[in-house]
């Protein structure tokens, strides 16, 4: 397939293609929170339609205990290579929607982006996989066999997800993963995901006396859940912010100078970046740059704390509870289930008597690291380099994507993070937008990995 082809076909078609979008963009999939269910539901029977509306000769929607699974595969000869593509079509929830130029589900087109909920993340990325699979079909050159996992749970932690997996391995047979839920460095400069980090999540709780009571009254006898919770979490981080949990380090591969200078060369202007954040000072642990501190280096961060009075004016109350939501993200070849473990036990011990402390764990996963050397990643980097006109960087990414290692686990399947959004898109913040470029440079560039994926050499 030519790329003049693929040119062609996305300039006749653009904007249906961006339009199409737009009607995925408009339902409100939220899967954390169980108000949006239906749509959910909903938007998982519109992500099928658009399978088969393209060429699929198989679509299905799986319920699950939790959010439902999108399955579509086309199958052209059982015996030419399968890329399985996955994405997700939940989103986040769209709070502080105040904070929202344009209403969060009604998406417009600004200055060359598509402002919405889901534009980047994951919406707009899964949807080139579909348009790129209609030029295929419809021009008659999809090259091998295409099948299409779209959950609903990616940002809920997979969880229904991995038993589908583990229970479809013979459906899900394929020989690659391709994913584009990922970010390139800048538009100019094309870039492959080959690592992202795993990730610890708790919430703790701190509990004090048995009610709240007057801060006056008993102030100075009876210890603050509040305070003691801030004074716990300030000592997670000694003055290098360097994590104190006993043995959080033991199971870090030390990534060599080597690498750490190869990884520098990759663009960026921290100048550009404090502005773009309006903040005068990065902050990173001793030693690592703020691009390792946020590769290559586990973290630990408050996501959320909460206790006492937080309504209007001032209310004088010595808080009965405090809480907070904490994330840990871990780099190869950290577990996050003994990391959970070191934190719960870290924290206990660290509680005065005057509290007593819980510490419940939500959904984890594991990081991962992905090689350059095999098949799947040298056609990206091929349809990268024809589509961008220069080569992409290998570049390690900081989120998380649970589900990759487990694909490598259960299915034995490398996976190849070919995303098209930029780190300034605000996923999971307010007025989330992915460019316009991006979107027809991901259709472009997807026919593309077909075609050097599948060229005999
Ligand atoms: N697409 C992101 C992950 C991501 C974004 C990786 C940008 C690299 C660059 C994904 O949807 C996400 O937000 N994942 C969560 C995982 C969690 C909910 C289990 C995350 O990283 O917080
Ligand atoms: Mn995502
Ligand atoms: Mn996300």
């Amino acid at each position: 397939m030519e790329r003049s082809q693929i040119l062609n076909y996305i300039d006749l078609n653009k904007d249906r293609f961006i339009e199409e979008l737009f009607d995925l963009l408009r339902i409100p999939s939220v899967s954390a929170d169980p108000a949006y269910q239906e749509d959910v539901q909903k938007c998982a029977e519109v992500v099928k339609q658009s399978l088969i509306a393209a060429g699929a000769d198989f679509a299905e929607v799986n319920q699950t205990a939790g959010h439902p699974i999108v399955y579509a595969e086309r199958i052209i000869d059982p015996n030419k290579p399968t890329v399985l593509v996955y994405g997700h079509y939940d989103v986040q929830p769209a709070d502080p929607v105040d904070l929202w130029d344009s209403p969060p589900f009604e998406p417009v087109v600004k200055d060359g982006n598509i402002y919405a909920r889901g534009s980047a993340d994951d919406k707009g990325q899964v949807y080139m996989h579909v348009k790129a699979f209609e030029i295929m079909e419809k021009s008659g050159m999809l090259p091998c066999n295409i099948k299409f996992m779209i959950e609903g749970e990616e940002e809920v932690g997979s969880q229904n997800l991995a038993i589908f997996v583990k229970e479809n391995k013979e459906k899900l047979k394929a020989d690659v993963i391709l994913v584009s839920d990922t970010s390139i460095i800048a538009n100019d400069t094309p870039s492959i995901t080959v690592g992202l980090r795993g990730l610890s999540y708790v919430e703790v709780e701190v509990s004090g006396p048995n009610k709240d009571l007057h801060s006056g009254v008993y102030g100075g006898a009876v210890a603050n859940p509040v305070n003691v919770l801030c004074e716990m979490i300030a000592s997670l981080k000694d003055e290098n912010d360097h994590i104190t949990i006993d043995g959080f380090y033991s199971d870090v591969a030390e990534v060599t100078m080597e690498e750490r200078t190869e990884m520098a060369k990759a663009p960026f202007d921290i100048e550009d970046f404090k502005t773009g954040l309006g903040i005068s000072e990065t902050r990173s642990e001793n030693g690592y740059s703020p691009m390792e501190g946020s590769s290559i280096r586990p973290t630990l961060d408050v996501n959320g704390i909460w206790g006492g009075y937080i309504g209007k004016g001032a209310k004088t109350v010595l808080p009965s509870k405090a809480f907070a939501k904490i994330s840990m993200r871990l780099v190869p070849y950290q577990d996050p289930h003994k990391i959970t473990a070191l934190f719960e036990k870290h924290f206990l011990s660290i509680a005065p008597k005057s509290v007593n402390v819980k510490v419940t764990p939500h959904h984890g996963g594991d990081p991962i690291v992905i090689p350059t050397d095999f098949p799947g990643y040298i056609a990206a980097s091929k349809a990268m380099e024809e589509s961008f006109g220069k080569k992409p960087i290998p570049e390690r990414g900081g989120g998380s994507i649970p589900i990759v290692a487990l694909f490598e686990k259960e299915l034995g399947l490398k996976s190849i993070l070919m995303g098209f959004g930029l780190n300034s898109d605000d996923i999971h913040s307010p007025n989330e937008h992915y460019g316009v470029f991006n979107y027809l440079k991901g259709i472009e560039t997807i026919p593309l990995f077909y075609k050097y994926f599948t060229e005999e050499d």
